[in-house]
């Protein structure tokens, strides 16, 4: 284990990903094949069509990423797969063919939890720069196209452990954003859409709000039901809010419009996009993001303060978004707390994250089971 090279697989959304990543600390490579071109035209992942093109990516994308890495297969000291949650089908392309290969080379086979991956995205890159690692305990925010959760992370001895201390109730975030974006005529996946029309428009001129969900009062008892319920968000509002707005300001002839102009466009960019929104159509995305943004950031540092968190991280693709950056920024350096982002790269689906996660669990003898199957509605921490 001395070299600690680990690949790590990643299947179990819309991208198949592939990485080498030496003790946690160290990307020789990190392959993406993404799917969007794939599931575009639907606005969504459909899922038997996801564990097609993973079936169909899996082994280039793997061969890609080890090449890259200029490691032989026999080098490598265990093989690390996203064991959920996700989609079940998806999931197990990248479990079925993570076992065949460790079984085939004798090597250990690691399980890693898909929102325990996005968390170590930020550990992966904070070594990699020789950062100072964040002091601990940290609250993270895992916020996706699937995911809405507040963890609290600390660490005993080589290993992680979390604690849920908050999830959305229905939507995620970034399917917020999708919906909306789709509801607008925009691009799919809809968050890098209303991330560069955003700042084009007046994030006051719509009123959003959110529903006041009251959060259980912390108690410090560890017996307490349901940890994850003090700290609760809910999406579906804002969605419908929006649509109501489309509505009553008349807003489907120029939705249509655009659509239709964005669909004779090959491979449509945001970029596209803003000629073709009037000034009412940037405000309420402006709007809508700044609300999202905002209810995100006040949950994120009160839970921070509730649990005494000595820092912040946020991963997961909505974590790509400047607004959300540049907003929570502030309010760490406000509060004297550390704050950290993974790089656009590692914000969103990817291995290397899986194959960082890994080694902590190597170093510990963490491994898999031979019988390891894939767990669709797996969850992070008690
Ligand atoms: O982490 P990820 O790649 O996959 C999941 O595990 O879900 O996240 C994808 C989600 C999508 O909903 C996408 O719209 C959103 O992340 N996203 C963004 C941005 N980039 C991606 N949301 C807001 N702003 C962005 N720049
Ligand atoms: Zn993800």
């Amino acid at each position: 284990m001395a070299s600690g090279l680990i690949l790590g697989i990643e299947s179990s959304c819309d991208e198949t990903a592939a990485a080498v990543v030496r003790r946690g600390a160290e990307t020789l490579s990190n392959v993406v094949a993404s799917q969007i071109a794939t599931h575009a035209p639907y606005g969504g992942v459909v899922p038997e069509l996801a564990s097609r093109e993973h079936l169909r990516n899996i082994v280039p994308v793997v061969r890609t990423a080890l090449a890259e890495a200029g490691i032989p297969l026999n080098d490598l000291d265990a093989v690390a797969v996203t064991e959920g949650p996700g989609l079940a089908g998806a999931l197990m392309v990248g479990i079925t063919y993570a076992k065949s290969l460790a079984y085939a080379l004798d090597k250990p086979l690691i399980a890693v939890n898909h929102l325990e991956g996005h968390i170590h995205a930020v550990l992966l890159e904070q070594a990699e720069l020789a950062e100072e690692p964040m002091p601990l305990p940290a609250l993270a925010l895992v916020v996706s196209g699937g995911h809405t959760h507040l963890y609290l992370a600390r660490r005993n001895g080589e290993s992680w452990r979390y604690r849920n201390v908050g999830r959305t109730l229905d939507d995620a975030a970034g399917e917020a954003f999708d919906k909306v974006a789709k509801l607008l005529g925009l691009g799919y996946p809809g968050g890098p859409w209303i991330d560069a029309l955003a700042p084009h428009g007046n994030p006051k001129a719509v009123p959003f709000s959110f529903a006041q969900i009251k959060p259980k009062p912390y108690r410090k008892d560890p017996h307490r039901d349901d940890p994850a319920s003090q700290f609760l968000f809910s999406f579906s509002g804002i969605k419908t809010a929006v649509l109501r707005y489309v509505q009553t300001h008349d807003l489907a002839a120029s939705i249509e419009a655009r659509r239709k102009a964005l669909a004779e466009i090959p491979n449509p960019k945001p970029s596209d996009a803003l000629p073709l929104c009037d000034e009412e159509t940037l405000n309420l995305i402006a709007s809508f993001q700044r609300a999202v943004v905002d209810d995100l950031r006040r949950k994120t540092f009160q839970a921070a303060e509730a649990f005494d968190s000595a820092s912040v991280l946020v991963s997961g693709g909505v974590a790509a978004n400047r607004e959300l950056r540049v907003r929570f920024t502030a309010e760490a350096a406000e509060r004297g707390l550390p704050i950290a982002f993974p790089s656009l790269a590692l914000s969103t689906d990817n291995a290397a994250m899986v194959a960082a996660a890994a080694w902590p669990k190597l170093l510990e003898g963490e491994t898999a089971p031979a019988e390891l199957s894939a767990e669709p509605s797996l969850t992070l921490g008690r």
